[in-house]
């Protein structure tokens, strides 16, 4: 990667990997944007343009002014959100997709779409989810992921488009909070412990979920990307995780810290259908094998970090 664009660059991923990619890249070959704008350092301390991602002329124009050569396309909707309005959350999970697909296609670019444990559904082996087996989604978000998935194949096969993702776990960040996935309790946990001492759980105490802490994430990104692409078999898209836990776990983990942190439940019967679809644990080992996937945090050394991070920015 030399040049690129980012959408969604305001979001949880985005606006973290907006600001390894400068660091890393230079200010210069990372074109951030977004369909908004706020007021913070990823639109202000460098380059920062509104892009709807429905809009594919404009995609195509900003990627030529820049002579960008590679695509993250991180703008979608997220599992709960989805169910909301499924009809919206297909119009722009697909139409956005495609529509980065066809810039490639143009502009000969590489392409990066994430996609998610929330491809696989109720008939789906549950332990050490294999990478390749059934993939029957019962969500919207999870339906476009899957589509998302074969179109990226699709457009590798027909038109030599380099598009490369993986299956992203639930992310735990502090920096910018989830928007309106099934494994945000993760995330919120955190700050209710710290602020509040208490923390009402939409998901039931047995129920595990993939997750992994965003530098892991981050970095998974960047070596898929950087991946010689001939040793990429299953290029769209790699199951990855780093930990698999239960709300009863990370409780436990952040009770540690935390002497006095109570939780309650008070499960929510959407999220949790769609959690209780999701695998337990999937297995990581065709990234590992394929480009080395690795990652640095598990629930514990993740915990002391996000505590210490949000203790920071919460004063
Ligand atoms: N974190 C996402 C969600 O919960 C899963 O990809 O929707």
């Amino acid at each position: 990667m030399k040049k690129i664009l980012i959408t969604g660059s305001l979001g949880q991923i985005g606006s973290e990997l907006t600001l390894k990619l400068r660091k890393e890249y230079g200010i210069s070959n990372v074109i951030s944007t977004d369909i908004k704008s706020v007021d913070n350092e990823i639109t202000g301390d460098g380059i920062f343009h509104i892009l709807d991602v429905l809009d594919g002329d404009k995609i195509f124009e900003v990627s030529k002014k820049y002579g960008v050569d590679t695509i993250i396309h991180l703008a979608a909707l997220l599992s709960a959100n989805g169910e909301k309005n499924p009809k919206n959350t297909w119009n722009i999970n697909m139409g956005s997709i495609l529509n980065c697909l066809e810039v490639c296609r143009e502009l000969n670019l590489k392409l990066f779409v994430p996609s998610s444990i929330a491809v696989f559904g109720n008939t789906t082996p549950k332990d050490n989810t294999p990478q390749n087996t059934i993939m029957r989604p019962n969500t919207m978000y999870g339906i476009t992921k899957v589509s998302g998935e074969l179109l990226c194949d699709y457009y590798f096969e027909k038109f030599g488009v380099d598009a490369r993702g993986v299956r992203f776990p639930g992310l735990i960040s502090y920096m910018t909070l989830p928007g309106g996935g099934t494994t945000d309790y993760a995330v919120e946990i955190y700050y209710k412990a710290i602020c509040d001492k208490k923390y009402k759980c939409y998901i039931d105490e047995n129920t595990y979920m993939d997750m992994m802490y965003m530098p892991d994430a981050l970095n998974s990104i960047v070596s898929l990307m950087e991946a010689d692409k001939g040793k990429l078999i299953n290029r769209n898209a790699y199951n990855i995780s780093s930990m698999s836990f239960s709300p009863k776990e990370i409780y436990s983990e952040i009770k540690k810290h935390i002497k006095d942190f109570e939780i309650e439940y008070e499960v929510d019967p959407v999220r949790q259908k769609i959690a209780e679809s999701w695998p337990n644990s999937i297995d990581s080992s065709c990234a590992k094998d394929e480009w080395g996937f690795k990652f640095e945090y598990d629930l514990n050394k993740m915990t002391i970090d996000m505590i210490d991070k949000i203790s920071k920015k919460i004063k």
